[in-house]
């Protein structure tokens, strides 16, 4: 069976993004992958909320959304959506939007957050039909509740569960950043981490805004199942060919661009030295 992916793209990469998507999926399809797309909107989203002047506060680096911004928000989101479907299309890449309605996630909403929701369930049954059809669904990060009300997801977490759910032996967070750094101030990257060092950073407070829910997310994927997961910057062309292409069965060789996690890091005695 071809290897599975899914592809997060960041909102925070602006017009870079549908350049890094079409790369990644060319890249997929090329090496025989199954790929999905799950897109964030983050900073389009909060240029809609303002233009309303709808201010939302951010807890641990969620957005609250209220039933009048959730509106709006899924407008942005289907808007992003259908750019990346129409570049993947006339990029000659076999893309399909998922609409909202077809209810692939359900939403666990968080409490006190209003509309905004975990992942509570994915359904991949259409994930699976259409990858099995050669073709690449983009979904966007929003989910249903008990009586077909629409959630705010964080687009990572979004991703690390569908990954999850579909057993993806690799998922690709591509953003605006190198990777996850171990320290952002000091610009310390963290390039093969193991789930154990990831977990103690983010108790320390390593991490903060996107970077909360995006280290939760890549846990959560691994947790599940998913082999690999991989933070990189998806404006350099490189990381993304390595995030999307790179043999994982090589431990040795090649050059890190980003960040790599997995249960054990590069190799549970190599690791030792750059150990957290
Ligand atoms: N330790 C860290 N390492 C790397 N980035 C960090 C760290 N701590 C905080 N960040 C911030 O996290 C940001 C990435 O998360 P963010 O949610 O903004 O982007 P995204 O997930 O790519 O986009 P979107 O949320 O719109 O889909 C970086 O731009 C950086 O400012
Ligand atoms: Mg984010």
């Amino acid at each position: 069976m071809a290897e599975t992916l899914v592809l997060k793209v960041g909102g925070s990469l602006k017009q870079d993004s549908l350049e890094a998507v079409v790369q990644a999926v060319e890249s997929a399809l090329g090496s025989g992958k199954s790929i999905c797309v799950v897109h964030g909107g983050g900073p389009r989203i909060t240029a809609a909320l303002e233009k309303h002047q709808i201010q939302l506060p951010f807890v641990d680096g969620q957005r609250m959304t209220t039933p009048a911004a959730m509106e709006i928000v899924e407008q942005v989101l289907k808007d992003i959506n259908r750019e990346i479907v129409q570049q993947l299309l006339e990029a000659g890449l076999p893309a399909v939007a998922v609409p909202v309605e077809m209810g692939v996630l359900q939403a666990s909403p968080v409490p006190g957050l209003e509309r905004t929701a975990r992942v509570g369930g994915v359904d991949t049954s259409v994930l699976k039909q259409w990858t099995g059809d050669g073709r690449v669904p983009v979904i966007a990060p929003v989910a249903k509740g008990s009586t077909g009300e629409s959630y705010n997801v964080n687009a990572d977490i979004a991703a690390g569960a569908i990954a999850g759910a579909w057993q993806a032996e690799r998922a690709v967070f591509l953003t605006d950043v190198a990777g996850i750094y171990k320290d952002f101030e000091r610009g310390e990257l963290l390039t093969y981490a193991a789930v154990d060092d990831l977990k103690k950073l983010l108790a320390s407070g390593s991490f903060t805004a996107g970077m909360i829910p995006k280290v939760g997310a890549v846990l959560e994927a691994i947790a599940r199942g998913v082999h690999h997961a991989f933070v990189v910057d998806g404006r350099n062309r490189k990381a993304v060919t390595w995030a999307v292409s790179s043999d994982l069965n090589d431990s040795g060789g090649e050059l890190p661009l980003g960040t790599r996690i997995s249960l054990h890091g590069r190799d549970k005695d190599e690791f030792a030295d750059d150990a957290v």
